[in-house]
């Protein structure tokens, strides 16, 4: 509908404000190359996750869902000095490629990624006691949302910003018959979310050059 409108006012925001430098540009072609999917987030969300690591002066990061690490190099450079990001990562190729891109941003001692099942890493993190992150960036497969989250607050503090990305779908999750996995993982997520006294949380509907969509932001309340 405002589709064009929409993608021609985000790339005047990204050309004033969240301009790609040469390691986010190949970020974006390393995809291409390894025909690897390309939904990363646009610049300006990458700029507005950047934003959200520096408000929350973040020295530990979590990230669940690195793709290419296009929003990894985002939330990296958002820590405060000496800070990290751990990022999970199922997917071997995504994972590889994902290292070249984060060694090529020039943040390999800053960003630790880890392959396997998020769930798996997740029940290893908490058994051994890591954690409090100060942000928790979910962005993974979206039928399981609701449990990253619930493991995610246990690797958490009052305080601590929980962003999850995807939770509108083009406005389907509207439609409470819908038959998409991913539309039921993320309404079943967002009623959570309402439901859950441990945060304060709202959602902000993104639109541009991806499609319309939202992010969810929580924060974790004090006890
Ligand atoms: N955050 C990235 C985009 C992530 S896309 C960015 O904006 O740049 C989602 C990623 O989650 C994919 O790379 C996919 O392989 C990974 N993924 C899917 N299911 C997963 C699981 N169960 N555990 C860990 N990662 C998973
Ligand atoms: C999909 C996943 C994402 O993380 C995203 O930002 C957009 C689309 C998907 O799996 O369809
Ligand atoms: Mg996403």
């Amino acid at each position: 509908m405002n589709q064009q409108l929409f993608a021609a006012v985000d790339d005047y925001i990204s050309d004033l404000l969240a301009l790609e430098d040469e390691a986010l540009t190949a970020t974006i072609q390393s995809l291409e190359n390894e025909q690897i999917p390309q939904i990363s987030v646009s610049p300006t969300q990458g700029k507005f996750l950047q934003i959200m690591a520096m408000l929350s002066r973040a020295r530990n990061i979590l990230e669940i869902g690195t793709l290419g690490g296009y929003s990894t190099i985002w939330l990296a450079r958002g820590l405060v000095e000496q800070g990290r990001v751990v990022t999970l990562e199922i997917d071997p190729l995504h994972a590889r490629v994902a290292q070249q891109n984060i060694d090529r941003a020039g943040l390999t001692d800053k960003v630790e990624i880890r392959v396997g099942q998020a769930m798996e890493a997740l029940a290893r993190m908490i058994e051994n006691g890591e954690g409090s992150f100060d942000l928790i960036f979910i962005d993974a497969d979206k039928p399981p949302y609701t449990e990253y989250f619930q493991q995610a607050l246990r690797l958490s503090r009052p305080g601590t910003l929980i962003i999850a990305d995807n939770v509108v779908r083009e406005g389907k999750v509207l439609d409470a018959d819908s038959p998409d996995e991913k539309v039921v993982g993320v309404q079943r997520f967002n009623t959570m979310l309402a439901g859950n006294s441990e945060v304060t949380a709202t959602i902000i509907q993104t639109v541009g050059h991806k499609e319309h969509d939202g992010m969810a932001i929580a924060v974790v309340n004090p006890v």
